[in-house]
């Protein structure tokens, strides 16, 4: 349960010196240079990493896909993997309820009130409509909008999470519909409060087509590739004979090697997600696919 009590931060106008944290040592698998990175935890994909290290903590990665193509349940997934290894998660929702985040959770046996009596997951919804207020309210008050700093909006006072999802950007860029330098400038401020306290996240962004499969590729709006460490994709995959799937690939990853493919992945009923590092979509094994 989540306690009610909880003090939310409301965004507020000052100046900040951001200081880096000194409790931010994050217990990791560590690399010979001292870089730490995290597991996910999810069956198959961390192997697709360079001597399975998983993705470099601290790292902003966009999750990106279509519509069911599977991008909560990955960021629950990986959600689980942190908690089992007793690290604090964060997800923020701007689209489903808490409960029925909860009820994901519970469905793929995973112990979501374990986690949350222990402190180590807090699922919270928000009204992207909320933030899209307040920094409208802030800026204008402050009638400089290059020269002040914002506090991410809503982040939870008395949880220092190691792991953050945000579900999703493209529901608080519709709320900043026609004000994109609004949205950039909140953005660039969350990007660098996630950066600057060390925290690995996850920000969920739906993509109405593959877009990086095409050469037509082209960033609507919300421009935040740039901003991002890494970009994991995922695909609804419809075979020619009428099969369908779910496939995955890394895209980038910065500050790590990792296995250019696009493979199949599983969403299985009382157990989560599988990655099959083996099943790539080829055009040889079936008669032929496409990408959604
Ligand atoms: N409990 C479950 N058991 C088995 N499969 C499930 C379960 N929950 C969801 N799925 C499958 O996972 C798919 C992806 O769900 P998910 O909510 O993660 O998609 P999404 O990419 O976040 O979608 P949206 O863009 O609508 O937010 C669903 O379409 C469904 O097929
Ligand atoms: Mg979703």
């Amino acid at each position: 349960m989540v306690n009610k009590k909880e003090k939310v931060k409301k965004s507020h106008l000052k100046i900040k010196v951001h200081k880096k944290k000194e409790s931010s040592k994050k217990k990791g698998k560590l690399k010979q240079d001292g870089e730490v990175y995290l597991h996910t935890g999810i069956p198959g994909f961390d192997i697709l990493f360079d001597k399975h290290y998983g993705i470099p903590s601290g790292a902003s990665v966009l999750i990106e896909g279509g519509p069911g193509s599977g991008k909560t349940i990955f960021c629950l997934a990986t959600a689980d993997g942190l908690c089992k290894q007793g690290k604090k998660c964060l997800y923020m929702s701007f689209e489903e309820p808490e409960e029925r985040l909860m009820g994901h959770m519970r469905h793929f046996k995973w112990d979501v009130d374990g986690y949350i009596k222990k402190g180590l997951l807090r699922v919270k919804r928000f009204d992207a409509l909320d933030v899209s207020r307040s920094v409208e309210a802030l800026l204008s008050a402050a009638k400089k909008e290059l020269l002040i700093e914002i506090d991410p909006v809503l982040f939870p006072e008395d949880f220092t999470p190691d792991f953050v999802v945000i579900d999703s950007l493209s529901s608080i860029a519709s709320a900043f519909s026609g004000h994109e330098s609004r949205f950039r400038i909140y953005m660039e401020q969350l990007f660098r409060y996630l950066e600057n306290n060390k925290i690995t996240n996850f920000l969920i962004r739906e993509v109405a087509t593959p877009s990086h499969i095409g050469a037509t590729y082209k960033e609507e709006g919300e421009a935040v590739s740039f901003l991002s460490d890494g970009i994991v994709v995922l695909y609804n995959v419809i075979y020619e004979n009428g099969g369908r799937a779910c496939a995955l690939e890394v895209l980038k990853m910065r500050g790590a090697s990792f296995e250019k493919k696009i493979v199949e992945f599983k969403i299985i009923n009382n157990k989560g997600i599988e990655v099959n590092p083996n099943k790539v979509i080829s055009k040889d094994r079936q008669k032929g696919f496409v990408l959604t």
